[in-house]
């Protein structure tokens, strides 16, 4: 089993690179993918950079140079329902690419034209592994739920109002999805974990700063839980 770890930014690797036991590094499409043994799993550790085309190049390298099997993204994200807020944790069950629109040929906003599913749904038991491995930690809410993805820092009411209301998500980012795609397109097991850093309102560049050391640590905390028990 080779796992694949994404994360959009160098702080959201960061503290997994320091405990990764590196043997080999690869650089491709300027990514810098590390691949090595994590909490005693075979692991590819990779900054993919921010934003559904960064993302989802950075999957589909994972699944051809490095026979990543599991694909796992860890980050954060922001809080779309009422009792999200920030260091809560969101589990993924599905993404929806909030940013897609072909309604004008009748289609559902977030569906990708002519693909036979509308969300790309997390693999199960990587959700349960993250579901316990979020139990193990004090102090942390869970939450598990739909994430939507787009590219575009959601930073307003009527946004996170229309995220909540039309796509039924829990949070919002902007790699999860493509990432997403890429693993269903090549039937590969995925889940997405992401910790909230701000509310996606007025607010959220400010709250942003603030609180995504706290939610980065939060993931990458049940990352670790996650491996250990795997
Ligand atoms: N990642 C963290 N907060 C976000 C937000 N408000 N919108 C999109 N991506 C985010």
């Amino acid at each position: 089993m080779t796992i694949g770890i994404i994360g959009a930014m160098d702080e959201e690797v960061e503290i997994l690179l320091s405990q990764l036991k590196l043997e080999r590094v690869q650089v491709k499409a300027n990514m810098k993918f590390n691949f090595g043994q994590l909490y005693n799993s075979k692991a590819v550790v990779v900054r993919s950079g921010i934003g559904k085309v960064n993302s989802a190049v950075c999957a589909q390298i994972l699944i051809d140079d490095f026979n990543a099997d599991t694909i796992i993204n860890v980050g954060v994200a922001g809080g779309t329902a009422d009792n999200v807020y920030p260091g809560d944790v969101v589990i993924a069950d599905s993404l929806v690419q909030h940013d897609v629109d072909t309604s004008a040929f009748g289609d559902k906003i977030g569906q990708i034209p002519r693909m036979d599913t509308y969300d790309f749904k997390c693999d199960r038991a990587l959700v349960e592994k993250a579901q316990d491995a979020c139990k193990k930690i004090e102090n942390i809410n869970s939450f598990v739920g739909r994430i939507v993805t787009g590219d575009q820092f959601i930073s307003s009411a009527e946004k996170i109002k229309h995220l909540n209301r039309d796509f039924n998500a829990l949070a919002c980012e902007m790699e999860g999805g493509s990432i997403a795609q890429v693993a269903y397109l090549n039937d590969i097991p995925f889940v997405i974990i992401r910790s909230i850093s701000d509310n996606a309102n007025n607010g959220a560049s400010m709250d942003y700063k603030k609180f995504a050391p706290i939610a980065i640590r939060n993931s990458t905390e049940i990352l670790k839980n996650m491996l250990i028990n795997l």
